[in-house]
């Protein structure tokens, strides 16, 4: 999953193959995918959480959440209880993912939604987002900066920190941003995890 996760951020020609595979494998993790986040014995949320701290000490209060890659929805729920008030939307390009995510949210009786879509090209109009998430998934820098509106922040988390699949560190994602006018607010870690937080101008 390394290797597919390195190819599909340095080469987009080859972004198509590696979407299709990742499709079938999280496809098939999607029933056992809990459990097998649960096995690594880590709070899959708390890196995630320290981010949205540094998000709040800005004042930012989102009206507007999108948890890109959500998976079964564990951190799209937590968005939904974090800010009440806020639409927390899920995406995610697996439908087997999404299915889960739904019974998870229904039971949880969460807000949440939830929706089937790639996350380099989401279904939102541009600058429409406030805050855009991305917990243990893979950026995309040019969508997210279309996403979100000016002055929104962009939270992005490793659970595992550099043992997690999708890990990029924080000077991997500056220079992923700066072209595209999202500059770095914050970044640290809640051991083992790590996040990043950037702003658009
Ligand atoms: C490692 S899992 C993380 C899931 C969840 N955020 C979590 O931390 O439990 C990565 C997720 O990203 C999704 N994903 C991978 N590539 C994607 C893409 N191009 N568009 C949308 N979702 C994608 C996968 O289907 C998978 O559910």
């Amino acid at each position: 999953m390394r290797l597919l996760y390195l190819v599909w951020l340095n080469a987009k020609p080859l972004r198509p193959l590696c979407d299709r595979l990742m499709l079938r494998l999280f496809n098939s993790w999607a029933a056992g995918w809990d459990a097998h986040t649960e096995g690594h014995g880590v709070d899959r949320l708390a890196a995630l959480n320290a981010g949205l701290d540094a998000v709040d000490a800005r004042d930012a209060s989102p009206s507007r959440v999108v948890d890109l890659g959500c998976g079964t929805g564990a951190g799209t729920r937590m968005l939904a209880e974090r800010y009440p008030r806020a639409w927390v939307t899920g995406v995610d390009s697996s439908p087997e993912m999404i299915a889960a995510a739904t019974r998870n949210g229904a039971s949880a009786g969460s807000s949440a939604r939830f929706t089937v879509g790639r996350l380099q090209d989401v279904d939102l109009d541009d600058e429409s987002v406030d805050l855009v998430v991305l917990l243990n998934a893979p950026p995309a820098f040019d969508e997210i900066e279309r996403l979100l509106t000016p002055g929104g922040t962009v939270v992005i988390a490793a659970s595992r920190g550099s043992s997690t699949a999708f890990y990029s560190g924080e000077q991997r994602l500056a220079r992923g941003f700066r072209r595209y006018g999202v500059s770095t607010v914050a970044a640290g870690s809640a051991p083992p995890g790590e996040f990043y937080v950037g702003a658009k101008r």
